[in-house]
């Protein structure tokens, strides 16, 4: 986790500790699980083919077992995003705006940067950036967004119990300002 900020210029910083007592109420899991070296491979390309993305996905399969246990997950595909994806912009936009999912929406960033923000309980707003290492568990029904920063680049897993559920449906809140870098 590299850091966060609450909107409209509010609070920021990059304590974790502050990070959860803010997401706690939302039922938001932040986790770090250390990147295994055997996916180094695998992480330094910006783009990978469908073998390449399968090698990777073994290469992490650690995390995907304890997460199995805990939590029952059957499944597990990744997302690259690089400058040169085709759909980069639209990709972004489709998910840079506030809404919520049928199903919890699980990431384990294992390259790059993005960053997910969330409408706390009390209406504020806070964006918190992302990175290597970092495991993300929201909720099913909980208000966030997702962007990418201006590295552009990001490497996630997705762990899920049954495909379809990630469907954005958008809200009509607005979302606050936030510094784009
Ligand atoms: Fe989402």
């Amino acid at each position: 986790m590299k850091g966060w900020k609450l909107g409209d210029g509010g609070e920021q910083g990059s304590d974790a500790q502050a990070l959860a007592t803010f997401l706690a109420p939302l039922g938001v899991t932040l986790r770090e699980y250390p990147v295994a070296g055997a996916a180094a491979p695998w992480l330094a390309p910006a783009q990978l083919d469908a073998e390449g993305q399968e090698r990777l996905l073994a290469a992490l399969d650690s995390v995907f077992r304890v997460l199995q246990e805990e939590k029952g997950y059957q499944e597990r595909d990744l997302v690259v995003l690089h400058p040169e994806h085709p759909q980069l912009a639209e990709l972004d936009a489709k998910f840079c705006r506030i809404h919520i999912h049928e199903d919890e929406e699980v990431r384990y960033i294992v390259d790059g940067e993005g960053v997910f923000g969330f409408v706390l309980a009390d209406g504020r707003q806070l964006e918190v950036t992302v990175s290597a290492g970092d495991y993300i568990h929201i909720p099913a029904q909980v208000e966030h967004w997702f962007r990418l920063n201006g590295a552009r680049r990001i490497k996630a897993v997705r762990y899920f119990s049954a495909r379809g559920g990630w469907t954005p449906v958008y809200q009509e809140r607005a979302m606050q300002q936030f510094p784009r870098p």
